[in-house]
């Protein structure tokens, strides 16, 4: 019996034209910037989003951290939001890596506005740590895959540059925005100074992500690439399945956003969950579970189902559609709530 597990977007597999990508693909050493498949990609993506350079790393975690590095100076303070991944589920690394502290704001559906920034940035006195970067997040994990608007993006930046602070964007799941919203990829690139962008999410790839910025920020993090262990030698074996990520994978995550509506739709009509529609905008569901029940418990009785969900919290249970779940999966997993939730 097939298990559907929607636990997240980063169990996809390789397809089978993903793996013939792989197997053809030609190599050289990238620590000497000699693999042609990994110099083929990164320029496709800074072009993509419109930026002079990219770089490309083993993981989402690591693009996210040699971005703050490269931003900021150990003391140096970073605004973030309080559900950002940076600052729930990166061990601590900006501390840890960059010696920089987060102000994390709160805010709906992990969005911060121009308005709390202006407020949270530290005026020069010397008893303040110095506010040197923002880092935006754009679908929104915690927050239910939600969009961050652009136009709240243009105003971030806008203020940004006035106070000569840098922008990141973590846009692990910068192309379910871009299908969700159709704002084109460049416009995303040119309101934020860097963006890390993951290919083994919702686009399929076994590993890899990328960081964008411009050529001087990108030979900044070409050196922390090194600094933290992430230099990588034949490595256009990974490329090759970036490349075919890119080119096949995109315009289906459509499906993938179709398919998490159905499911929360299909949750927010029983009795024990709640769904916020407004916020599920792509691929992922965040179902509110209501006493007695709890989340952890419901965890166990689908997987008992065959059915794989993440508990956020007690209360909070996360579904996440993805290039490994079709229609009937759906279809079953519906099927399975509605006879162990239905009264
Ligand atoms: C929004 C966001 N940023 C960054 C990451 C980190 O990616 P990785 O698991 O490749 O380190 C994740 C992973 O789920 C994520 O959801």
């Amino acid at each position: 019996m097939k298990v559907v597990d929607l636990k997240s977007d980063t169990v996809t597999r390789p397809s089978l034209g993903m793996r013939q990508a792989i197997m053809q693909a030609e190599v050289g050493d990238d620590v000497f910037g000699e693999d042609p498949t990994v110099n083929r990609l990164q320029e496709m993506t800074a072009d993509l989003f419109g930026k002079e350079a990219a770089l490309f790393v083993p993981s989402g975690t690591m693009a996210n951290q040699i971005a703050i590095k490269a931003h900021t100076r150990p003391g140096d303070e970073v605004i973030c939001h309080s559900d950002a991944h940076c600052f729930n589920y990166e061990g601590g690394g900006a501390g840890f890596l960059s010696g920089v502290q987060l102000h994390p704001l709160p805010g709906p559906g992990g969005l911060i506005t121009a308005e709390q920034i202006t407020h949270a940035i530290r005026p020069f006195d010397h008893h303040y740590p110095q506010t040197s970067l923002v880092c935006l997040e754009n679908t929104h994990n915690r927050a239910g895959g939600s969009l961050f608007p652009m136009e709240e993006m243009e105003r971030i930046y806008a203020l940004c540059q006035e106070h000569h602070l840098a922008v990141h964007l973590d846009g692990a799941r910068i192309m379910n925005a871009h299908i969700a919203s159709g704002v084109p990829l460049k416009d995303y690139g040119r309101c934020v100074d860097s963006i890390s962008i993951c290919l083994s999410k919702g686009l399929g790839a076994p590993v890899g992500s990328l960081v964008v910025g411009s050529k001087e920020f990108i030979d900044r993090a070409h050196r922390y690439r090194k600094v933290f262990g992430g230099g990588m030698r034949q490595v256009g074996i990974l490329a090759a399945a970036g490349i075919y990520a890119l080119e096949n994978n995109v315009q289906r995550l459509e499906d993938d956003h179709r398919r998490a509506q159905r499911l929360a739709n299909a949750l927010n009509d029983l009795e024990p969950f709640s769904v916020d529609m407004e916020m599920t905008q792509t691929n992922i569901v965040i179902a509110n579970v209501k006493k007695p029940l709890d989340a952890l418990q419901i965890a166990e009785q689908l997987k008992n189902e065959n059915i794989l969900a993440i508990p956020f919290s007690q209360t909070r249970i996360r579904f996440v559609t993805h290039l490994d779940i079709d229609d009937r999966d759906v279809d079953y997993a519906i099927d399975v709530l509605n006879r162990l939730y239905q009264k």
